[in-house]
């Protein structure tokens, strides 16, 4: 599988301790694609000897034009490969065009709340904390779902929740989230494993 990441990249590291554990159901960290340079993540990669990919979007490209070009760069990478899976574990970029439909039901994408709440354009990072914070919610929690052609509006794989506390901001928020990450990051990986070792044919 490849891995798509854009930050600190502890989900990440939680996927490369669960190989070397040999808790991933015989999926294999191929490579790591970057979206930006100089993240921690691409250490993380580096020094556990997994390749690294930084394809950073072009900016002089109109928005939807960048968004299919970095697409088409990344459908490329995975293909150099030949991932099976794609995960998007913390990245920021939006995917389009032949990505997308070559990959359809093989790229799966970590979200911090329970979609459908608190999802779509625009919903990330601590937007999507305060959000919860200003709506009163009692609970909140992460999702990873398969990627459709919408944000964040794929079939869901797995959820962890977490109770929202009184005096909560949208760091210590984040925080208990992000724990909980590293478990439905793991998970949702096992359950397509396992999807593809019964034959899963997405497409
Ligand atoms: C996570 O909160 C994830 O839900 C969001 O980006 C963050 C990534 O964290 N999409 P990390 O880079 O894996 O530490």
């Amino acid at each position: 599988m490849l891995v798509l990441v854009s930050g600190n990249g502890s989900n990440l590291q939680a996927l490369i301790d669960a190989e070397r554990a040999g808790n991933l159901g015989g999926a294999r960290i191929a490579a790591v694609v970057s979206d930006r340079a100089g993240i921690f993540a691409l250490e993380r990669a580096k020094r556990t000897g997994i390749p690294v990919h930084t394809e950073v979007p072009d900016r002089a490209l109109p928005k939807e034009q960048g968004r299919e070009e970095l697409s088409g760069r990344i459908l490329r990478i995975a293909g150099e490969y030949d991932a099976a899976l794609i995960v998007l574990a913390g990245f920021l970029s939006i995917l389009r065009g032949d990505l997308l439909t070559l990959y359809e039901g093989r790229i799966i994408n970590l979200h911090p709340s329970l979609l459908p709440k608190y999802g779509g354009p625009g919903m990330y990072g601590e937007g999507v904390h305060r959000a919860v914070l200003a709506a009163n919610e009692t609970e909140s929690g992460c999702t990873v779902h398969i990627v459709d052609r919408g944000t964040d509006t794929g079939p869901i794989l797995v959820q962890r929740k977490v109770p929202v506390l009184r005096g909560d901001t949208p760091e210590i928020l984040a925080a208990r989230i992000h724990r909980e990450e590293h478990t439905a990051i793991v998970d949702a990986v096992l359950i397509m494993a396992a999807r593809f070792s019964a034959g899963y044919k997405p497409l």
